[in-house]
């Protein structure tokens, strides 16, 4: 096989969160007075909380802000978003998601997580993937954030693997320049393989069966 482990992104690749991550920060946008909207929400994807507020923040013309206001906005967004991640359940890791992951497991490849999201661990937990991968990689042993490698190159430093033998499965435009920045190949699958961003520009998850089973 050409690759020993698999790496994957959680947001827009596991699960589907967007939407909730989206309600959260249009919430906290609105009680602000600032503008938000879906294309500015596509920008946040593979982004960490902070700096997506930074770019939340592009339209906000108000009284200059602190760093300390600045967390409590994040914090008011984190709040809102993980009172809707309550909801999620194993119900929501498709059949299609899951069979694909068992498939390559069996098959003997390793599967690990490398996001940026700090509520990597609650989020695996609610879906039931909680003792699933084999290394978790997330917002909270990084110090950059994609397009920066760092949660890919920690995720292949836990499984003990070079970067050439891991793929990396990313949504996120920034996401898949993360992974090649860090000198792995990448498969897309969403808005990332529309933008024709990886080595691989997947129609759907389970074609990770054809790139990564032969
Ligand atoms: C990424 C999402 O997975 O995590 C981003 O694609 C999000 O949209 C980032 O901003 C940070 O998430 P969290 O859960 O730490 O606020
Ligand atoms: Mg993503």
């Amino acid at each position: 096989m050409k690759y020993k482990a698999i790496i994957f992104d959680l947001d827009g690749v596991i699960c589907f969160t967007d939407e909730y991550h989206y309600l959260a920060w249009k919430k906290m946008a609105d009680d602000l007075g600032v503008y938000f909207d879906r294309t500015i929400n596509n920008r946040l994807r593979g982004v960490s909380r902070m700096e997506s507020l930074e770019i939340v923040l592009e339209r906000y013309d108000g009284p200059a802000l602190t760093q300390e206001q600045k967390v409590e906005l994040a914090t008011k967004k984190n709040d809102l978003y993980r009172e809707s991640l309550h909801q999620l359940s194993p119900a929501d890791l498709s059949a299609e998601v899951k069979d694909t992951l068992d498939a390559l497991r069996a098959a003997g490849l390793k599967l690990a997580i490398g996001s940026s999201s700090k509520n990597t661990a609650f989020i695996l937990g609610q879906l039931g993937l909680g003792n699933y991968f084999d290394a978790v990689s997330d917002g909270n042993n990084i110090t950059n954030s994609k397009p920066d490698p760092e949660v890919f190159l920690k995720a292949a430093e836990m499984l003990g693997l070079d970067p050439k033998d891991c793929l990396v499965v990313e949504d996120a435009v920034s996401g898949a320049q993360a992974g090649h920045a860090g000198g792995f190949e990448v498969a897309c699958v969403g808005d990332a393989s529309k933008a024709g961003a990886g080595d691989y520009n997947m129609g759907s998850f389970q074609e990770l069966r054809q790139v990564a089973l032969n």
